[in-house]
């Protein structure tokens, strides 16, 4: 039976730091600044910006939330992150994705200031993570969250081992190939063209699933000892827990594959908390760089 990766106790760990680093900043004269934008209605967004706006006031920092109606021009929004991207007090910028269809995405991650840009979609971010110009670009939380506890299992560097990846996004399987591969394992990135994706899948030593379809890696896409990923919120129907009940999984099928990996990350408490951890650690590191001071490493 595989050891279970405790999301929630090492996201924990790293907003402890994170708290604790503020604090010093904060008695230097920096406070620690983020703006959180979201535009429309979507409850599941309402609830993800409202944790991170809690979780920025936890770590105390100056935390602030722009809630735009759905029809919100798009000049209206790159004015609004020109402002930000001006504001001294504000050292990270998160723009909630998924935006309005009348909104083009792509221009206005491309507005943020790469500096501030700590969700880490900004082209210039994507190249030096590309180029492994890690110490001064940003990487997405939640392959940065997932690479961490990828640590806990298996150390920082991965020489031999093979990786795959499945799921191709920007937001998380390119990120995750780029910094597996920065700590020297050998990287595949399969998707839904993948010619035999369980075949592929079982020569992994470490599978990192970010496909978004509910428990999609079975127990026999698993090689015996391997470290599983999950990346996935699913919420599904549970009418077992009652009539309209629904509960959260991941992509893989969690039962099956802890018979058969070395360790996994369970959902919910896996990869999720390790999001909001780390947009907090990569919005401190953004306010050390812009007071002069050295980010620690998380
Ligand atoms: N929507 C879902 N995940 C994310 C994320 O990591 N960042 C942003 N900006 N929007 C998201």
């Amino acid at each position: 039976m595989a050891e279970l990766i405790d999301g929630r106790a090492v996201a924990a760990e790293v907003v402890e730091k994170v708290t604790a680093q503020a604090a010093g900043l904060i008695a230097a004269g920096t406070t620690p600044g983020l703006a959180v934008v979201i535009v429309g209605e979507d409850p599941a967004s309402q609830v993800y910006v409202a944790s991170k706006s809690k979780k920025a006031r936890e770590c105390g920092f100056h935390s602030v939330q722009h809630t735009l109606p759905a029809e919100t021009p798009e000049e209206e929004l790159v004015a609004l992150v020109e402002a930000l991207n001006r504001d001294p007090a504000i050292h990270g910028i998160l723009v909630q994705l998924p935006l309005p269809d009348h909104v083009d995405a792509g221009r206005i991650i491309q507005t943020i200031a790469p500096e501030k840009d700590v969700d880490g979609f900004h082209f210039i971010n994507v190249g030096k993570l590309g180029t492994g110009e890690l110490a001064t670009a940003f990487v997405p939380c939640t392959p940065a969250g997932s690479m961490l506890l990828l640590q806990r299992v298996r150390g920082k560097d991965l020489s031999g081992l093979s990786a795959v990846v499945v799921g191709r996004s920007n937001i998380v399987g390119k990120p995750m190939a780029n910094l597996l591969l920065a700590a020297n394992a050998t990287v595949t990135i399969a998707h839904s063209r993948t010619a035999d994706l369980p075949a592929l899948a079982r020569t992994a030593d470490i599978l990192v699933a970010a496909v978004g379809r509910p428990e999609m890696v079975k127990g026999d896409w698993v090689k015996p000892g391997a470290t599983v990923i999950d990346v996935g919120i699913n919420r599904i129907p549970a009418p077992e827990k009652g009539e309209g009940k629904t509960r959260l999984v991941g992509d893989v099928a969690f039962e099956e594959a802890r018979a058969v990996a070395g360790a996994i990350t369970p959902v919910p408490g896996g990869v999720g908390p390790m999001t909001i951890a780390m947009l907090m650690a990569n919005t401190l590191t953004s306010a050390c760089r812009a007071a002069g001071r050295k980010p620690p490493v998380f």
